[in-house]
């Protein structure tokens, strides 16, 4: 696990953009994409290179990490429709090539686990972008979540609730129940960036960097993938013992190495 700290939202933006820049110009390539907050100025930043620098996404493909059970794909706030608005529709990404999960499915569990075999038969996702919840939780995966889960129903806790009543006007019109892909689903992408930014992730950072593998803190199962790369801002490493050890780590990073 590489920790990479940077001065600023902006800048953790750009290394995250710079990522999957990589990947796309490599080839045909997967993505697998967060909604909220956190990813949006990579998402910018991405979208500018697209026009300034002929980024083409054209033949990439896009998973979406999770879906609100209830919402239409026609919501404005179902994560089909943000993705759409805050980066597909903005770049030149076929929406053929966007796949979520169907939050109205009649049958959640076939949903789920069509979703899981619709990745496997793309040829799994190359780089997967993750924000983490204040409570820990990438994807949906609330603490509990086992971490060889696939993808499946949860429930959101009351935070998590609160955490995105932002988005709707009101916690009460924020679903209780979301499809997202699970632990051991998000663990098979080739690479997993998390992106945090500002002091309310924390704690969270810490738990998940720096504390034990534990179900508990859902996002310390980034320990166990072989290429995982936490991006974070100052504010967000604010909680980290090992800040300083990252920080040289990251001046000494042989010029060969990518993230
Ligand atoms: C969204 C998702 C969630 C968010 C997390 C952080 O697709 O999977 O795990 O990444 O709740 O949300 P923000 O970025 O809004 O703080």
């Amino acid at each position: 696990m590489e920790i990479v700290i940077r001065s600023t939202p902006d800048e953790v933006a750009s290394t995250v953009a710079d990522i999957v820049e990589r990947s796309v110009r490599a080839g045909p390539t997967t993505l697998g994409l967060a909604t909220g907050s956190s990813p949006l100025g990579s998402y910018r930043e991405l979208i500018r290179r697209h026009h300034d620098d002929g980024l083409d996404f054209s033949s990439a493909r896009v998973f979406l990490l999770d879906e609100y059970v209830g919402l239409p794909k026609s919501h404005e706030q179902s994560y089909f429709s943000v993705i759409r608005s805050e980066f597909v529709d903005r770049v030149d990404l076929d929406p053929d090539r966007l796949h979520g999960l169907d939050g109205r499915a009649h049958d959640l569990a076939a949903e789920a686990a069509r979703y899981d075999a619709a990745i496997a038969a793309a040829g799994g996702i190359d780089v997967q972008l993750l924000g983490i919840g204040s409570d820990g939780h990438i994807g949906f995966n609330e603490p509990g979540s086992s971490l060889t889960s696939r993808t499946r129903i949860k429930t959101l806790t009351e935070q998590t609730r609160l955490d995105n009543a932002s988005f709707f006007g009101s916690v009460d019109d924020v679903p209780h129940h979301v499809l997202t892909q699970g632990l051991g689903t998000i663990g098979e992408a080739r690479h997993l960036v998390l992106v945090a930014v500002g002091a309310g992730k924390a704690d969270a950072i810490a738990a998940a960097v720096e504390g034990p593998l534990t179900a508990f803190c859902p996002a310390s199962v980034l320990q166990l993938h072989r290429h995982a790369t936490v991006v974070v801002d100052e504010a967000a490493a604010g909680r980290l013992a090992l800040a300083d050890y990252y920080r040289y780590a990251l001046r000494h990073k042989p010029t060969w190495q990518q993230f």
